[in-house]
């Protein structure tokens, strides 16, 4: 409690196949709300990663032919890559293979062992390859696997369990007393409704001989430790649990999980059980965004990954856009843009390349760019590419000013209630205001009436407006932006802009030199012809 950090997380990712829309989109989202707690002020710490063991890497290791680390070595980079490639600002990368981690899990493992809090008994059930996963009879759906819908084998053998069941009170518990802790409410109220069976205890491990690769169980080394008890532990093993206190003291409890719906469960039942037993205080909130989903195809059968709206975004569907062709045809903000605007947060949306090319001719050729040009044309021409003078706004200046200072309280509210998509919308509007204002006040016309004082006027404070709104969206578009406001006379020094400068008009140095573009900062898209 009380604690002045900002700690976050995405999942850390399979590295059975390269990463789609889904995968940049929750570490876009991680990226855009780090940005906006560094610009509060507050010293933040942002964690991403891969989740290396399992039976899905080894299966996918197999299939190409390769040793499992090798394939890991390989497939993690399409993962770094892509983050460089997409500005993602993570402050470390944990691969769930590195020593840091694997070291750590063991150390649990041999504690909870010592404590009775895993015991040893005979497994039978049903086991999910694709999800990794032991299911009860009655968890079965049609003798499938209620989450994939694969086939799913028969199991008996003897395993190590975690005592999960020991914790289910304290964990409803929890969840009821801290509003926060899971995030939208409805995924809230999703787990509790999970939390009303009885809940069963956790299997721990896995025989070596089905499944090697993994970490060996300290107390038995003809097992390797369950690829989910593993992966989890990264939050902590990153941060020095058990190996650097004081980091860990700085860092803990996480200020985030961030996931997609997908893996709830394991996040609000198994994780927060996992660390009652170790003793140690549970994160401040875990948040579950939506899926991105694509059309559905003509006739499809509505099942849990398909429904009227579209079908998930996965691997394994093979219905996934990648995202570096995104950001090789449109650019990396424009695609950074698209996700965290068009997903209202916590809810599906569906990815077509038509909304995105919508989206971005409307609101950021159009509105922002469109209005950057002008504003910097007219004071080239005018004003010798000086910036004109500052005055104290007036009732001409109404709207704007209300509509601007709107957008920086809406994006102030958007980063601390997790309504990102919200902020953006204000701002959007306030860019509408933005061009209202220009519009009326009709620049060109002052210019060739020769009112230079007026003139000044309304170019400045356009200009002003500009300089907060690419400020408030700057930590979505991290180089158009900073791009916007260096072009605006923004000092080199405050080009990524605290929090507190956005609130006050007529920051801009009078005389600053404004820039030209060579090109428009977001060049209008021709809507691709259908074929
Ligand atoms: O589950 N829409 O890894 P994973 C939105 N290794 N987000 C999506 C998405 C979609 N269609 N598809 C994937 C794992 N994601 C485990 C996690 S954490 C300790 C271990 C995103 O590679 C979303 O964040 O299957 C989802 O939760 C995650 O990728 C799953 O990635
Ligand atoms: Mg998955």
């Amino acid at each position: 409690m009380g604690k002045n950090t900002f700690y976050l997380t995405t999942p850390i990712y399979y590295v059975n196949d390269k990463p789609h829309i889904g995968h940049a989109y929750t570490t876009i989202l991680g990226d855009v709300l780090s940005r906006c707690h560094r610009l509060l002020g507050e010293p933040t710490h942002f964690l991403t990663g891969t989740d290396e063991h399992g039976q899905k890497v080894e299966q996918a290791a197999r299939r190409n032919g390769v040793s499992p680390q090798e394939h890991c070595d390989t497939y993690v980079k399409r993962f770094q890559e892509l983050w460089e490639r997409l500005g993602i600002s993570n402050d470390d990368f944990i691969r769930t293979t590195e020593e840091r981690h694997t070291k750590v899990v063991q150390k649990i493992l041999q504690d909870l062992w010592d404590r009775k809090l895993i015991y040893q008994a005979d497994y039978e059930g049903w086991y999910c390859v694709g999800c990794e996963r032991y299911f009860t009879e009655k968890d079965l759906k049609d003798g499938h696997c209620p989450d994939c819908g694969r086939v799913v084998d028969k199991l008996v053998e003897k395993n190590y369990f975690f005592k999960m069941s020991q914790f289910q009170q304290a964990l409803i518990d929890h969840i009821n007393s801290h509003p926060r802790f899971l995030l939208p409410l409805n995924r809230r109220q999703e787990t509790l409704g999970f939390l009303k069976q009885p809940l069963n205890d956790l299997c721990i491990s896995r025989s070596k001989a089905r499944l090697s690769w993994g970490i060996e169980l300290p107390f038995d080394h003809d097992y390797v430790t369950y690829v989910w008890f593993d992966a989890l532990v990264n939050y902590i093993s990153a941060v020095g649990y058990l190996a650097n206190d004081a980091e860990f003291q700085k860092w803990w409890p996480a200020s985030y999980h961030l996931i997609g719906k997908d893996i709830l469960t394991t996040h609000a039942v198994y994780w927060p059980t996992m660390l009652m037993a170790m003793e140690i205080p549970l994160p401040d909130t875990i948040f579950a965004h939506g899926w991105w989903l694509t059309p559905p195809p003509a006739g499809m059968v509505e099942s849990a990954q398909a429904t009227a709206e579209g079908v998930k975004m996965s691997k394994s569907l093979g219905n996934v856009v990648n995202p570096m062709d995104m950001a090789d045809k449109y650019g990396v903000d424009a695609l950074r843009y698209f996700l965290m605007a068009a997903m209202a947060l916590g809810q599906d949306a569906t990815f077509t390349e038509e909304s995105f090319v919508t989206r971005f001719n409307a609101d950021l050729a159009n509105n922002l760019g469109n209005l950057l040009s002008r504003t910097t044309k007219m004071i080239e021409k005018n004003f010798a590419g000086k910036l004109p003078e500052a005055t104290e706004p007036g009732e001409d200046e109404r709207e704007l000013v209300n509509s601007v200072k709107n957008a920086v309280a809406a994006m102030r509210n958007a980063i601390l209630n997790m309504q990102l998509d919200r902020g953006i919308a204000e701002v959007m509007s306030a860019a509408g205001a933005t061009n209202r204002y220009f519009d009326t006040m009709k620049p060109w016309v002052l210019a060739k009436e020769g009112n230079t004082a007026a003139l000044g006027r309304v170019l400045r404070n356009t200009a002003e407006a500009l300089r907060i709104i690419g400020g408030l969206l700057y930590p979505v578009m991290p180089v158009k932006m900073a791009e916007l406001r260096r072009l605006l006379g923004v000092p080199e020094e405050q080009i990524a802009p605290m929090m507190d400068k956005l609130e006050h008009w007529n920051q801009l140095p009078d005389g600053a030199t404004v820039g030209q573009l060579a090109t428009p900062l977001f060049p209008r898209i021709d809507l691709p012809k259908q074929a």
